[in-house]
């Protein structure tokens, strides 16, 4: 395939456009009945097993998806990527996040440099500043040892920490060495959520961490500005010194704004903001945390999966499979939407996090070279703890619309629960519903079987599920800092294999600059009607009546109020 022809013009999407009428006559039920087919579609790697038999999908589709993938030259891609070239081509950057991971002696090149000396580097700083902390050898202005953790940020110098930080918060290891110590997150540029943050700290006791690739994103670095007030306001200007430090990749920024470039730690352009929760932007709040041993272990879990990606052979290899997948359902069964379920409380904070590396990867209307896409790409993803969905949304999933489910179980519960008298464990109970569900979702009830149960003839069209809804089902051995790492890097390598197969480029965000610059033009407006009282103009008719409305209803807000603080 010609490097700028686009993939749906190939003899392969063709085949696979023509062999969906097959599939769209075969129920999963029948499927389900092939033993051989079943086999065939599970997959171990490193104690994670891939159940993907409940796809719509045969031997012969996923064969299909194989010869989409050469056509797409998927390994070639995949190669470039762990080669450091500059695929992220509207950047110009390498897109290197799997460096971020690599054991030390690891070589990773960008631009004929070995980036891994670099990453460790980082990694030792953040190693030995976060024992300091964790010791009490590095204490706050008034010598009290920092044991509250704040990190500001938000989009990709949010979410990931947060999802792992969730995902440990009950993990044993990491209890016993987060023990007296918080970390929390402040990543809306809402008040509400600085008044939620500092509520019950002390600012002599609280460590801040400003994380920003940038170092320019409007909301954190008002938070960061809001956060340096309540420090300097109750210890004095010289005590944000001891109280914040920085991650970024913008360390002039970091300096200007006051942090000491001491107390800031690097990373790189090759490393995308959604992607980055293996660079300090995760490993520094999670270090102070939990200690960077529980974080090192995470990282290797990712790393384990990053070798994975590189070496399986395609029909072994989980992201692959998991991205194949995905074109299979977005592109030609034509689902818009995929719903992340785990069934552990402490994976709550995944699909958070999925939905940016997913939809501000794949959410693109052209190709990387350009050219308006004839076809979708990206999926909506939404999705709450298994159970919890169950009793909210899973009514629309199992009679209202078909939406490809990713079910994600696990084998031992962080917190093991058995009750004297009950018929199974607390978390055997959890289960019951990982395993009962995709079923569920593949089969649906006949009215034939409701007729069997004698239910009333008027009830049996709002009995009869209809099934054939496609699910697979990841089953991790536990919820170690290990398997946490391993499942983020199964769906970072998945998102990209999409992103390869579709053409385009899901490295890039281009899509949430016209809102930014949208609000800086209001931005300036409030700031020059409270200020000088001057009229709202340059919008069109509705912006204008309810930004006038705003500042009508608001107008007791003083031109130039003093310095307040959140109190709760
Ligand atoms: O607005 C989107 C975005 O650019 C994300 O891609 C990024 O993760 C987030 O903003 C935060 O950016 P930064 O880390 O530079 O503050």
């Amino acid at each position: 395939m010609a490097s700028s022809a686009l993939i749906c013009e190939t003899e392969q999407w063709k085949d696979l456009k023509a062999h969906i009428d097959d599939i769209k006559k075969t129920h999963l039920r029948d499927l389900m009945s092939d033993t051989e087919r079943c086999k065939s579609m599970m997959v171990e790697f490193d104690g994670i097993l891939l159940d993907y038999s409940r796809q719509r999908t045969t031997p012969d589709t996923m064969d299909k998806l194989f010869k989409l993938a050469e056509a797409a030259s998927l390994k070639g891609k995949i190669n470039r990527m762990f080669n450091g070239e500059r695929i992220n081509s509207t950047e110009n950057r390498s897109v290197l996040h799997i460096a971020l991971r690599a054991p030390r002696d690891a070589v990773i090149q960008s631009d004929g440099k070995n980036v891994v000396p670099d990453v460790w580097q980082v990694l030792d700083k953040i190693q030995e500043f976060s024992e300091r902390v964790r010791s009490g050898s590095w204490v706050g202005a008034t010598g009290k040892p920092l044991t509250n953790i704040i990190a500001i940020g938000i989009g990709g110098s949010f979410l990931g920490p947060l999802f792992v930080h969730t995902a440990l918060q009950t993990d044993p290891e990491a209890i016993k060495s987060s023990r007296g110590r918080q970390l929390r997150f402040l990543a809306n540029v809402d008040p509400i959520d600085v008044a939620r943050n500092i509520t019950g700290l002390n600012p002599e006791t609280t460590l801040v961490v400003v994380v920003s690739k940038t170092f320019t994103t409007a909301e954190t670095m008002l938070n960061a500005r809001t956060l340096r007030e309540w420090i300097s306001s109750a210890l004095g200007p010289e005590a944000v010194a001891k109280h914040m430090v920085a991650v970024s990749t913008n360390l002039t920024l970091v300096e200007k704004f006051g942090i000491d470039p001491n107390n800031a730690f690097a990373f790189w352009d090759w490393v995308g903001g959604r992607y980055s929760v293996c660079s300090a932007v995760g490993v520094l709040p999670l270090s102070l945390q939990y200690g960077f041993s529980v974080v090192e272990k995470f990282l290797k879990g990712a790393s384990s999966i990053d070798q994975h990606f590189y070496s399986a052979p395609f029909d072994q290899n989980i992201p692959v499979l998991l991205g194949l997948l995905s074109i299979w359902n977005v592109s030609f069964f034509g689902y818009p939407t995929r719903a992340i379920l785990p069934y552990s409380q402490a994976l709550e904070k995944l699909a958070p996090h999925i939905q940016q590396v997913s939809m501000e990867s794949n959410g693109k209307g052209v190709s990387i070279d350009g050219v308006v896409l004839p076809y979708e790409t990206g999926e909506i993803d939404f999705g709450e703890p298994g159970t919890n969905g169950q009793h909210s949304f899973y009514q629309l999933i199992h009679q209202g619309r078909a939406i490809p489910c990713d079910f994600i179980g696990v084998v031992k519960s962080q917190q093991p629960v058995y009750l004297k008298g009950e018929i199974v464990s607390n978390h055997d109970e959890l289960m019951s519903n990982f395993f009962a569900q995709p079923d569920a979702l593949a089969y649906g009830k006949t009215p034939e079987q409701l007729k069997m149960e004698n239910v009333p003839e008027h009830l049996i069209p709002h009995k009869t599920f209809s099934g054939n809804r496609p699910s697979l089902s990841l089953l991790l051995p536990s919820l170690s800092a290990y398997n946490i790492g391993q499942l983020l890097a199964i769906y970072e390598h998945r998102i990209a294999v999409e992103g390869f197969i579709w053409g385009i480029n899901s490295f890039d965000q281009w899509g949430v600059e016209l809102g930014k610059s949208l609000a800086s033009q209001v931005r300036k407006q409030l700031h020059a009607s409270r200020k000088k009282g001057e009229p709202v103009q340059g919008f069109n008719f509705s912006t204008t009546t309810v930004l006038k409305r705003y500042l009508e209803a608001s107008a007791d807000v003083p031109a130039d109020p003093p310095t307040l603080l959140p109190h709760m």
